[in-house]
């Protein structure tokens, strides 16, 4: 049942699993930037393995400076999207229209060491979280997808229509794909299902606050929060994964992406569920169309930062690529969404994060 007061249907809220981490906080952020008043409530379950939460305080540090920045008040629950019983008391709580799913484990090497514990977790806890929507009649779900699925391009641009997961070289990727082929069946077999798949290509960047941003625990294993870590002095130089492959100065090109366009993404994507007659499963590409070498990642930072990045090139990376860059078509056309923010937004907004935090959401 859902929950009522008195007889009238409460306000309407948007589950949002694990909205404390990178990705999910700047879209809580979208979100309440958004909304004028309370038209909806965010509701956020984290179990707190990825984001950080200060001693003493209830809410993990993101959400309690997004609430500083937007004057909003974020629900917040600290749980395990595998917990069916305690996700179960959330839908029981609120009146929850539709969920974004951002709640993983996304370390790609980790996966290789622990499939079981990258399956259970990102398999699993999808699973757990579906069958806790259908039992509270909700059918509206936002994924949060990879350009991973697609594999080693057969063709570029990446459209939606790129086979998917062939060649796979982790558990971490295998996982995103599984999930879009759970959701695909679950789709098939009940038409109440509208499933939106976002395969995010690079997201970097950070709240134009600079008041929140990524904060990866231990070394980061991303081109952009390494680099990031090297201008602060954290790191002392960048490893460059190889020069050698087919792309104008050697280095991978990727399409990176604001995480404020992607978030907004997210917001467009809302839209779509109100559109008469929208159900069934839609996988949609999330990217700039734009791809741009490590090389070039490096001598943007530096221009933004005014640091001087220094880099060292050693061999290739196991199970890299040597370019992607997306399809925006779709995009641009279910969506009505283009990424809008520049290269130079994006390391200005990463600089500005990590020079004000350089030990991220850790004061000390
Ligand atoms: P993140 O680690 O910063 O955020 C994920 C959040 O989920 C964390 O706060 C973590 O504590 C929480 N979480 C993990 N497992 C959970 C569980 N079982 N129950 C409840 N909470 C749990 O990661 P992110 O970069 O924000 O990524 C968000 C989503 O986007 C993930 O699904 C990821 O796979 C996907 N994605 C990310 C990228 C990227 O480069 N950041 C690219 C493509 C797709
Ligand atoms: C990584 C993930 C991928 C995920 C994507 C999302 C791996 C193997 N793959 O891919 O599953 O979907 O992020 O954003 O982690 N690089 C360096 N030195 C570094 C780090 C990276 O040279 O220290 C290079 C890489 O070789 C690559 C580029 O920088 O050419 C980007 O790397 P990264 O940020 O890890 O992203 P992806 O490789 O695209």
């Amino acid at each position: 049942m859902k929950p009522t007061e008195n007889g009238i249907t409460m306000t309407p809220a948007i589950l949002v699993t694990g909205g404390a981490g990178y990705v999910g906080s700047h879209t809580v952020t979208t979100l309440l930037e958004r909304q004028s008043g309370q038209e909806f409530e965010i509701v956020v379950v984290d179990n707190l393995s990825n984001a950080y939460r200060s001693e003493g305080q209830k809410k993990p540090e993101s959400l309690r400076i997004i609430e500083e920045i937007t004057n909003k008040t974020i629900h917040f629950y600290e749980l395990d999207i595998r917990d069916a019983d305690a996700l179960s008391k959330v839908f029981e709580t609120h009146n929850v229209e539709c969920v974004i799913h951002f709640a993983a484990l996304k370390a790609v090497g980790e996966s290789v060491e622990k499939p079981l514990e990258y399956y259970q977790a990102n398999i699993g806890g999808t699973c757990t979280l579906m069958e806790t929507m259908r039992k509270y009649g909700v059918f509206k779900l936002i994924y949060s997808s990879s350009c991973t699925v697609y594999g080693e391009p057969e063709r570029l641009p990446l459209d939606e229509g790129h086979p998917t997961g062939r060649g796979l070289t982790s558990p971490y990727g295998k996982s995103k794909y599984f999930c879009e082929e759970i959701m695909k069946d679950l789709s098939i077999s009940d038409k109440k299902w509208k499933i939106i798949s976002l395969r995010y290509f690079n997201p970097v960047g950070a709240h134009r606050s600079g008041r929140i941003g990524e904060d990866p625990a231990g070394i980061p294993n991303n081109l952009m929060p390494f680099i990031a870590q090297v201008a602060v002095g954290r790191l002392s130089e960048l490893k460059v994964f190889g020069n050698d492959y087919p792309t104008p100065d050697g280095t991978g090109v990727r399409d990176y992406i604001h995480v404020e366009d992607l978030a907004e993404g997210h917001v467009k994507a809302m839209k779509l569920f109100q559109q008469p007659g929208f159900s069934g499963f839609h996988a949609i590409n999330l990217g700039t169309g734009t791809g741009y070498s490590v090389l070039e990642m490096v001598a943007a930072f530096k221009a933004a930062s005014g640091k001087d990045i220094p880099y060292r090139i050693i061999g290739r990376r196991a199970g890299d690529i040597a370019t992607n860059y997306s399809d925006v078509a779709l995009s641009h056309k279910l969506l009505g969404w283009r990424a809008v923010k520049t290269l130079e937004d994006m390391c200005a907004d990463t600089w500005r994060w990590q020079s004000k935090n350089p030990n991220g959401f850790k004061t000390s």
